[in-house]
């Protein structure tokens, strides 16, 4: 995977936290847990099966994406270590969501947008937009962002 960093210090790749990675599991869980709606439980369900990436920062986990690649890839959960927002790790990541999406052959990034401004602003300023707008059929609740 094309690794598009925003920073000298800051790599993303994959990330098996059942596994090899597990040292980041509680990292990454405090992260996610600022995403409304979600539960530990649930998460640690959805981990087998779908596609973690992570921004890491000299060995310090700084935000992660979860995402369940099908006929798209849809990100179930993006989030950025409070500590660390505002520095571009969450477009970087978002960033790498495409970048994959195109290495798997996949012209599609969704998601479901929790109902702040500054997170619509932020899709917003990362190309995405409702489906609503393109696609009055499609879920009204998504955005989405088409890659070339
Ligand atoms: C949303 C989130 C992933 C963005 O990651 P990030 O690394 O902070 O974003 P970036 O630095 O790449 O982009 C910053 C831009 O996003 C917007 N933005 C992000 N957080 C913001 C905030 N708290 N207040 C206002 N604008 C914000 C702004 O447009 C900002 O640009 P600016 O700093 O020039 O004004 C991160 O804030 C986060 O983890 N939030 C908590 C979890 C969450 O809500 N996830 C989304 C669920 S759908």
């Amino acid at each position: 995977m094309p690794n598009l960093n925003a920073s000298e210090n800051v790599s993303v790749r994959t990330l098996d936290l059942l596994g090899s990675d597990a040292e980041y599991l509680d990292p990454a869980w405090d992260m996610v847990k600022q995403v409304k709606g979600i539960h530990r439980v649930d998460y640690e369900e959805c981990l087998p099966g779908n596609i973690t990436l992570g921004a890491i920062d000299e060995a310090t986990l700084s935000g992660v994406a979860l995402l369940s690649v099908m006929r798209n890839v849809f990100v179930i959960a993006l989030a950025v270590h409070p500590d660390k927002q505002r520095n571009g790790i969450g477009s970087l990541l978002l960033r790498n969501v495409e970048a994959y999406a195109t290495g798997q052959n996949i012209f599609e990034v969704a998601l479901e947008p929790a109902a702040s401004d500054s997170v619509l602003k932020f899709y917003e300023r990362n190309g995405y937009a409702w489906t609503r707008e393109t696609r009055p059929w499609a879920d009204p609740y998504e955005m989405i962002k088409v890659l070339q």
